[in-house]
C-alpha cells in the first residue's frame, strides 16, 4: 500500500518540533502541532514565527510564502486533534517513559492507518512501537539542528515494522527536501553513534594527558578538514546531552568506549554544560593566538625515519643546519609511532623529538619520557617555520589524529559489516549530520586500508582496547587485496 501523506501532526513544538513543524508547512503538507500547556503553545508559535520571520529577513522567504507557510499549521494543546493526521511526529523530551505514555495516547486517538514517528535521538524505536497496537506503523524520523536547515534525516525501521514503510517514510523526507538514510534500530543510530565515540575518545585521550584540549581542537580541525575540534563540538552539542546519549549507548553495547569519560560527568555535575550554561571544555577566552613564528636558534638538526631527505631539505632552505643524529643538537625522527626506543639508543635521547606529518598543515610533536622541553620547542618552531601547526603530544602509537580517527573508521566498518546501515547512507549521514569533507568509506579509501589495518594493530598492541583491533571485514579486505569496500561484490 503507498500511503499519502497530507496531514502530519507534531507532539512538542520546542527546539526540535517547532522547526519539523515549519519543514512539513514549508513543503505545503498541513501541519496540526500539539504543546503540553498554552504557555509552551505561545512559546512553540513564537519558535515558528521567528524562525520563518529571519528566513523573511534574510530574503529567503516572500512576505506571501510565510503567511502560507504559517497558515498551514494549527495550533493546539489537545492530542485529539490527531485523529485525521495520516502520520504523526513526537519531539518531546527524551525520556522514555514520556515517550510510552505519548506513543500509548497516540495509538488510541489516530485512525488506523496512521504511522507514528519519533524524533528520538538515542532511544530504542522498538521499545516505543512495543506500547502501541501498530508496532508495524513506528518508525523514528530523526532530524537534525536546526530541522530546516539540516539536510539529513535518519529513518529508522525496527524488526516490527512493516515491509515497505521505510522506504515511504524517505519518500516524505525527500518531498521534504531532506537526504534520508536508512538505519537499523540501535542506540544511537548512525551519526550519534559514530560521532558521540569519537568524541568521548578524544575525551578519555584528554584524561590521559596525551595533548591538551587546544592541541587536539588544532589537531582534527586542521589534520582531518573537521568543521570544528572534538572539545569544540562537545561544547556546542552540551556535555549534559552527551553524557546522556554516551550512558544510552553504553546501556545497550556495554563497550567502555561508551562509557562517559570521567570528565565529562565532573563538568556536568559542575553545571559547565558547554556553550549553552556556564562553558564547558571552553570557559575561559584565552588572550591572544598562536605564539609569532620566531625562528628557533638551533645549533644543528638531525632528521631519521622516511621522508627525512625531504623534510632536511626544506629545513636547510630555512637555513637550518644539519648534523648526524650523534652530533646534532636537536633530532628530529619522522614517524608516527613512539619513537621512544631510537632515542634511548642515541648518545642524547633528550634531543630527540617525534614528528608526524599530518596533511598539509599539521605537525604532531611527540616529546618521550626523556625529551628535554628545550628540544621540543625547537622543533615546535622548526614546524612553524615550515608552515604547519605543531600539536604538541605524548610519544604514543599513532600520536593524535590516526588515535582519533582509526578507530572511528573502524566503529564505520563494523557497522556496515552489522547489516545495519550501507556504506553509502553511513557516508552520507556524516557528511550531512555532522558537517565533515567526506564520509568514513571516503576517508578510508583516500588513506588506504591498509594503513588503517596496520594503525589499528598499533593502536590495539598499545593500548589493548579489543574494540581496536581491527574489524575483520577490514582484515579480509585488506589480506584479499581489496582497495575499496565498494569494491565488494
Ligand atoms: N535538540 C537537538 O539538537 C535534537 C536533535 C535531534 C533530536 N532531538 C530529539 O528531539 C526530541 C525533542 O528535543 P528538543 O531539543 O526539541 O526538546 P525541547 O525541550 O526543546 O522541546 C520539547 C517540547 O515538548 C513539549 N512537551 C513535553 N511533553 C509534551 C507532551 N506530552 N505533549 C506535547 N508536548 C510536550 C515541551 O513543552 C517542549 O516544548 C528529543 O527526543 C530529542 O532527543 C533533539
Amino acid at each position: 500500500m503507498t500511503r499519502s501523506f497530507e496531514k502530519v501532526g507534531v507532539v512538542g513544538l520546542g527546539t526540535m518540533g517547532a522547526g519539523i513543524a515549519e519543514v512539513f508547512a514549508r513543503a505545503g503538507l498541513g501541519v496540526t502541532g500539539v504543546e503540553a500547556d498554552p504557555a509552551a503553545l505561545e512559546r512553540g508559535r513564537g519558535h515558528l514565527e521567528g524562525s520563518t520571520g529571519r528566513a523573511l529577513a534574510k530574503g529567503r522567504l516572500t512576505e506571501a510564502e510565510r503567511a502560507e507557510i504559517l497558515g498551514r499549521v494549527t495550533f493546539t494543546t489537545s492530542l485529539e486533534d490527531l485523529a485525521d493526521a495520516d502520520l504523526v511526529i513526537e519531539a518531546i523530551p527524551e525520556v522514555m517513559d514520556f515517550k510510552r505514555a505519548l506513543f500509548t495516547d497516540l495509538d488510541r486517538i489516530c485512525k488506523p492507518s496512521a504511522v507514528l514517528a519519533t524524533n528520538t535521538s538515542s532511544l530504542s524505536v522498538t521499545e516505543i512501537a512495543a506500547t502501541t497496537a501498530r508496532p508495524g506503523q513506528v518508525v523514528g524520523m530523526h532530524f537534525f539542528n536546526p530541522a530546516p536547515i539540516m539536510k539529513l534525516v535518519e529513518v529508522i525501521h525496527t524488526v516490527t515494522t512493516e515491509d515497505g514503510l521505510a522506504e515511504e517514510v524517505a519518500a516524505l523526507a525527500r518531498r521534504l527536501g531532506k537526504t534520508p538514510v536508512s538505519v537499523g534500530d540501535r542506540a544511537g543510530f548512525v551519526v550519534n553513534r559514530l560521532l558521540l565515540t569519537y568524541l568521548n575518545h578524544a575525551a578519555v585521550l584528554l584524561e590521559n594527558g596525551l595533548a591538551t584540549r587546544d592541541d587536539i581542537d588544532a589537531a582534527m580541525k586542521l589534520g582531518v578538514g573537521l568543521p570544528m575540534g572534538p572539545f569544540t563540538l562537545l561544547d556546542l552539542i552540551g556535555l549534559d546531552t552527551s553524557y546522556e546519549v554516551l550512558c544510552v549507548l553504553f546501556q545497550e553495547s556495554r563497550d567502555r568506549r561508551h562509557a562517559p569519560a570521567p570528565i565529562l560527568r565532573e563538568l556536568v555535575t559542575a553545571g559547565l554544560l558547554g556553550r549553552k550554561a556556564g562553558g564547558g571544555f571552553h570557559r575561559d577566552e584565552e588572550p591572544g593566538g598562536p605564539p609569532p613564528t620566531v625562528k628557533p636558534s638551533v645549533g644543528s638538526v638531525a632528521v631519521l625515519g622516511e621522508g627525512a631527505e625531504e623534510f632536511t631539505a626544506k629545513l636547510s632552505a630555512a637555513g637550518f643546519k644539519t648534523a648526524s643524529a650523534e652530533a646534532a643538537d636537536v633530532v628530529v625522527a619522522l614517524s608516527r609511532n613512539p619513537v621512544i626506543e631510537l632515542a634511548a639508543g642515541l648518545p642524547h635521547p633528550e634531543r630527540l623529538v617525534g614528528l608526524h606529518l599530518v596533511g598539509d598543515g599539521v605537525a604532531e610533536v611527540a616529546s618521550t619520557v626523556l625529551t628535554s622541553a628545550e628540544a621540543a620547542r625547537a622543533v615546535e618552531g622548526l614546524v612553524r617555520i615550515v608552515g604547519r601547526t605543531p600539536v604538541r603530544c605524548r610519544d604514543r602509537a599513532e600520536f593524535v589524529v590516526d588515535a582519533l580517527l582509526y578507530p572511528y573508521l573502524n566503529d564505520a566498518v563494523r557497522m556496515y559489516d552489522s547489516g545495519y546501515a550501507t556504506v553509502e547512507d553511513i557516508d552520507s549521514a556524516m557528511r550531512l549530520g555532522c558537517g565533515y569533507p567526506s564520509g568514513p568509506f571516503e576517508m578510508l579509501d583516500e588513506l588506504g586500508l591498509e594503513t588503517v589495518r596496520d594503525g589499528l594493530r598499533a593502536l590495539y598492541a598499545e593500548y589493548r582496547e579489543p574494540s581496536f583491533a581491527p574489524a575483520p571485514l577490514l582484515d579480509q579486505l585488506v589480506t584479499a587485496g581489496v582497495r575499496s569496500i565498494r569494491d565488494l561484490p
